[in-house]
């Protein structure tokens, strides 16, 4: 009986700074109203590919974080930091080759996560506007990448932007407009690498977060789709199955009778 009275005096202790933050904010509430939600019991691995995806941006963020406390964003003295990130700073190499690497792998997840998103279905009603963030966060995304990959300021990537940048400059109208304001001028020149470093880790980052904000509050709202050979979404399943241990049903076998 002390027994119990204790551990509920150390719970009540230990939950204080919880209660207390949920009292001022309502945070508590809003946190598991995001964690803890049903999804459809017959969600298969590839519906993880989002979550893969938001977990390569945080490690690009994290490890982008780590990596402009040391590079030095101008045309003299960009390849010297980034050569010393990877010499002499401590595990610098590792840093920038998980944000290096890191980059490919979060286009790839995004693109097998829409891959997954188009071929379920999960584009249309009523997840269309999440769709649409979806692509904004793709054209984000690369963007990111084609920002980041004049920053060493080497041949392969001043000669890959020079690239970039005229293909950009055949778009109908606003193509030269683009091309000059990434430019910085009419040329790839000292005010090109700034540019590109503000947009590459203030703006787009930004404007990342803000999407994948906006993009799981609809996960959140909206919930997350059945595949499309769902039975239960179609009706199709029997009551006791539906109803399952704790509102989650045993499968049901292939072929058997609705
Ligand atoms: C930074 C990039 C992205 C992140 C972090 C992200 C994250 C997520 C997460 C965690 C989910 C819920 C779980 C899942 O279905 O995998 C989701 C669902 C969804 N995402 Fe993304 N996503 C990203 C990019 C995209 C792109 C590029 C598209 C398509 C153009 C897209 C379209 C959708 C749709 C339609 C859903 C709803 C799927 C359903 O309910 O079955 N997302 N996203």
């Amino acid at each position: 009986m002390a027994a119990t009275a204790r551990r509920q005096q150390l719970q009540d202790v230990a939950l204080a700074p919880l209660d207390w933050v949920e009292e001022r904010s309502g945070l508590v509430g809003y946190t598991k109203w995001f964690l803890f939600r049903k999804v459809p019991r017959d969600i298969t691995w590839s519906q993880t590919l989002g979550s893969a995806a938001l977990t390569a941006f945080i490690v690009q963020a994290t490890t982008g974080v780590f990596l402009a406390m040391f590079y030095k964003p101008d045309p003299v003295n960009a390849y010297a930091s980034i050569q010393s990130i990877t010499e002499d700073v401590t595990l610098g190499w590792l840093v920038r080759g998980m944000h290096k690497w890191g980059a490919s792998v979060f286009i790839i997840l995004m693109f097998f996560h829409m891959a997954r998103a188009f071929l379920f279905g999960a584009y249309k009603y009523p997840r269309e506007l999440n769709w649409i963030l979806g692509v904004l966060l793709l054209v984000s995304g690369m963007a990111e990448g084609f920002t980041g990959y004049l920053l060493p300021w080497d041949n392969t990537s001043y000669w890959a932007t020079v690239v970039g940048i005229n293909i950009n400059a055949t778009g109908p109208f606003v193509g030269p407009f683009l091309a000059q304001f990434l430019q910085g001028g009419l040329s790839i020149g000292p005010d090109t690498l700034p540019k590109f470093y503000a947009l590459h880790m203030l703006v787009l980052p930004g404007a990342i977060m803000a999407l994948i904000g906006l993009h799981l509050y609809l996960v959140v709202r909206l919930g997350v789709s059945s595949p499309p050979w769902s039975r239960s979404a179609a009706g199709r399943e029997r009551p006791e199955a539906a109803a399952g241990r704790d509102g989650v049903g045993e499968p049901t076998t292939e072929g058997e009778s609705a």
